[in-house]
């Protein structure tokens, strides 16, 4: 059964991977109405939305996920028939430092956008074309040895973080959304993404501005781990392949097919920095192993199979011209990342890497 998204209400839309969707969004479908909530938490950045400011589509909502009588208002006042989730606290090191956020944001949080939107879709009004779209993460299936076969929709959950079980949680409650009460609901569980307006405490960016400030690049335990690396826009445009197509109650799998080790990435960034932005020796002698981040998962791999023959799937990007852009783009915005670096950030680098 297909959908045609018209009133979105995006959440955690001034974070990294929200305000690329919405940017990626209005452009595409200019004519919907997006509706842009945020809890502008350390991670949420208003300014990644501000082009937007003037776009007759667009609209910011500084809130709370967790507040219900906002959500069940703007679903109702906005005839939303489209929630894309993407609110969460996202980052594994300070999932480790302080499980709780987590807990509370990306367990509580989504089951209470799950319920105003069972109150206001199903019990009120009777909307029947609607969509929950869970924004969720491969962290969710645990690790792979380096022979295992890619994680497949059919994996087990064996997630290893309090982030990932907190997310793994998330997903169970939103299929019983659909399966107890019959919310049309969608998710989708995503490899490691890169690109413009990306937090600067996660690996890429971070690297980046270590490397144009001449400060050490931090390689946790051997820098042997593996993870797949995708283009933010390729994710969005997965998520809006699921939106308009997807099976109700399906989860999809998006990948890059585009598995790096850390050291090995580390090692290419250094490469295009010395490049674009010589410092007179090579950026790869500011690399510094250090203390290993704890129960680190090996590898993720991703089977992107389903959405693939199902939807049409394909990344438009390669690797080569991503990462290319994305180190671009850091260069240009540095006032932008240099803004975010403020105390409280200094404070969580001195915490993680002491
Ligand atoms: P992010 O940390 O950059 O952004 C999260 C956003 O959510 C922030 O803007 C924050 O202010 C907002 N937020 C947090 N708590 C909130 C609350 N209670 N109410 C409203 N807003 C709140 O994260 P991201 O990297 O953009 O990830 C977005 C989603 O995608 C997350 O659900 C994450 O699990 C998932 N995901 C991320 C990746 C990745 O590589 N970054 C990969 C797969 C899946
Ligand atoms: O796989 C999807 C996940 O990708 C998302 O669900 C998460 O929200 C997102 O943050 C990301 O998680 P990772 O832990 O994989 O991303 P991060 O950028 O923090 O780290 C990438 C890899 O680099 C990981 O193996 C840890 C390593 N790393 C990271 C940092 C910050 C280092 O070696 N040194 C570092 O300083």
């Amino acid at each position: 059964m297909s959908h045609n998204p018209h009133h979105l209400l995006v959440t955690g839309a001034a974070g990294f991977i929200g305000a690329n969707f919405v940017h990626y969004w209005l452009d595409r479908y200019p004519m919907t109405r997006v509706i842009a909530l945020d809890a502008l938490t350390y991670a949420g950045n208003r300014a990644n939305l501000t082009a937007l400011d003037d776009h007759p589509g667009f609209q910011f909502v500084h809130g709370d996920i967790l507040d219900s009588d906002l959500i069940e208002r703007l679903l109702r006042e906005e005839r939303i028939d489209t929630l894309v989730h993407f609110a969460a606290e996202s980052h594994v090191d300070r999932s480790i430092h302080g499980p709780d956020a987590f807990l509370k944001t990306n367990i509580e949080g989504t089951h209470s956008l799950l319920k105003a939107a069972k109150k206001v879709w199903l019990d009120d009004q009777g909307v029947e074309d609607h969509r929950f779209h869970h924004v969720s993460t491969d962290e969710v299936y645990g690790t792979l040895a380096a022979a295992d076969p890619p994680f497949s929709e059919s994996n087990q959950y064996l997630p290893n973080s309090p982030y990932a079980a907190s997310k793994a949680s998330s997903d169970h409650i939103v299929r019983s959304y659909h399966h107890t009460y019959g919310l049309n609901t969608t998710i989708s569980n995503c490899s490691n993404n890169y690109g413009p307006y990306q937090f600067p405490e996660k690996l890429i960016p971070l690297i980046i501005a270590h490397c144009l400030d001449g400060k050490s690049l931090p390689i946790y335990g051997d820098g042997k781990q593996i993870r797949d690396w995708l283009y933010v826009d390729d994710h969005n445009r997965g998520i809006d392949l699921i939106l308009h197509n997807g099976r109700i109650d399906n989860t999809y799998n998006i990948g890059g097919n585009n598995e790096w080790t850390n050291i090995d990435i580390v090692t290419l960034i250094c490469e295009l920095m010395d490049e674009h932005h010589p410092a007179g020796a090579p950026h790869r002698q500011l690399i510094s192993y250090v203390r290993d981040r704890p129960g680190h998962d090996r590898r993720y791999a991703i089977n992107a199979g389903k959405i693939t023959n199902e939807l049409g799937y394909a990344p438009a990007e390669t690797f080569e011209t991503g990462i290319r852009k994305t180190v671009q783009w850091y260069l240009d915005n540095e006032p932008w990342w240099r803004a975010i670096m403020d105390g409280s950030y200094r404070e969580w680098i001195e915490k993680n890497y002491a």
